[in-house]
């Protein structure tokens, strides 16, 4: 990486006030209270750190705080020196670049608000059929934040792209264990995404989230978010962007996050990449094997249409006799494009209710199947969502 001079003025706008407080720092410049600890997430894993937040806390904000939102990383957070952090921007573009987060400051600021969802999120639930390897997330590794930045468009076109691009890649600056080398995480966004621009920008580079510099955990200083695509494709600690007449050769886009039937090297080859996220949803409340009474029960969950501008959910349904006949659920609190829905049903639960099921539809034709076929990495679990209940005899 390019070293920098960056005056004191420039190092100031760098970050919003949290960085302002802390100039010279090598260190991430956040409080201790914005790093996510047991109290409010489960982790899976802790180096790195994995962890996805208990559904209940999940559903209490259309917002997810920082600290209640999932952590998915596949090494242990990097160490960047914010004195030396630049983005460069190379490949098929006429004029490459170097950017450090001030100039990216001088670019206009750009909000929006996106869920952000792994394509692993509700995989334990392939284990009913066989075992899938990888961090076992139950149905928290999704969150809604707002997230502010640069648009990727902006980027581009300042590096004014040259014919003949077709994909952008994105390089973190996380060094990952993997056989005998070490790889940072990576991926790529198809050009048509990543050069639209506008109030919703195809991709933005994220140096806020919720009003604040991006924790460690969630990629400080910077790094991508891509609305409506999997979680994988948001890389954090971004480093570099490349533009490129091919996808990346990444192993984060090359190989891993597809989905497979079986680890054959033939299955790997035939899969292309995941970008867009189906619908999906859950059944945030009431607990896993709660004891109920037969009756009125309220639940409330969430449910994220499908990955596309267009897609809002047109309905949610309960069934308490494994879907034979469903209840109403009514969607609550905010709707906005690639943003998950909130919802809470009041539902009548029999002596004979077993469990609950969610389904949803939305209106670009996306709907959660009664199953989905098992598949190797787990990945892309969206089938009915299903809770085992006690109900007492009165
Ligand atoms: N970027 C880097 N550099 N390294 C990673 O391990 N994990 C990806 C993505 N970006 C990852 C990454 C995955 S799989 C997901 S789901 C999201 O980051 C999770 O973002 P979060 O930890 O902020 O929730």
């Amino acid at each position: 990486m390019n070293s920098i001079n960056l005056t004191r003025r420039e190092l100031m706008m760098a970050g919003g006030g949290i960085v302002v407080a802390k100039l010279g720092l090598t260190s991430p410049l956040v409080g201790e209270d914005t790093q996510s600890t047991a109290k409010d997430l489960i982790f899976h894993t802790t180096e790195p750190r994995n962890g996805e937040p208990n559904l209940t806390q999940l559903v209490q904000s259309w917002i997810t705080p920082v600290k209640h939102f999932y952590v998915r990383s596949h090494a242990p957070n990097p160490t960047i020196d914010i004195n030396q952090f630049v983005l460069t921007v190379e490949g098929k573009v006429k004029k490459p670049l170097t950017m450090s987060l001030a100039q990216l400051n001088r670019l206009t600021r750009r909000t929006i608000t996106a869920t952000l969802t792994c394509a692993g999120n509700r995989r334990t639930e392939f284990n009913q059929e066989g075992k899938v390897g990888g961090v076992q997330w139950e149905a928290g590794a999704i969150g809604n934040a707002q997230w502010s930045g640069f648009s990727l468009a902006d980027v581009l076109k300042m590096a004014e792209v040259l014919e003949g691009a077709k994909h952008v890649w994105f390089e973190g600056l996380d060094k990952i264990q993997r056989k005998e080398s070490i790889i940072p995480f990576g991926g790529s966004i198809p050009i048509e995404k990543a050069m639209l621009g506008g109030d919703l920008p195809g991709a933005l580079l994220v140096d806020r989230m919720n009003g604040q510099a991006l924790t460690p955990d969630h990629g400080y200083p910077l790094r991508t978010i891509v609305p409506g695509y999997v979680g994988a494709r948001s890389v954090k600690w971004l480093g570099k962007i490349v533009v490129s007449d091919m996808p990346s050769p990444n192993h984060y886009l090359a190989h891993a996050y597809k989905v497979v039937k079986s680890t054959d090297p033939i299955d790997w080859t035939e899969a292309g990449p995941i970008y867009r996220y189906p619908i999906n949803g859950a059944i945030a409340s009431p607990e896993p094997a709660a004891t109920i009474r037969p009756g009125w029960l309220n639940v409330s969950g969430y449910v994220l249409p499908t990955g596309r501008p267009e897609s809002k959910i047109r309905r949610v349904e309960i069934s308490t006799d494994d879907g034979l006949t469903w209840q109403p659920a009514k969607t609550i609190g905010q709707s906005s494009t690639f943003c998950w829905q909130l919802w809470k049903a009041r539902i009548r639960v029999t002596r004979d209710t077993q469990s609950l099921s969610l389904r949803a539809l939305d209106s670009s034709g996306g709907f959660m199947p009664q199953s989905v076929p098992w598949n190797a990495k787990g990945y892309l679990q969206n089938s009915w969502y299903r809770l085992p209940v006690k109900v007492t005899r009165r």
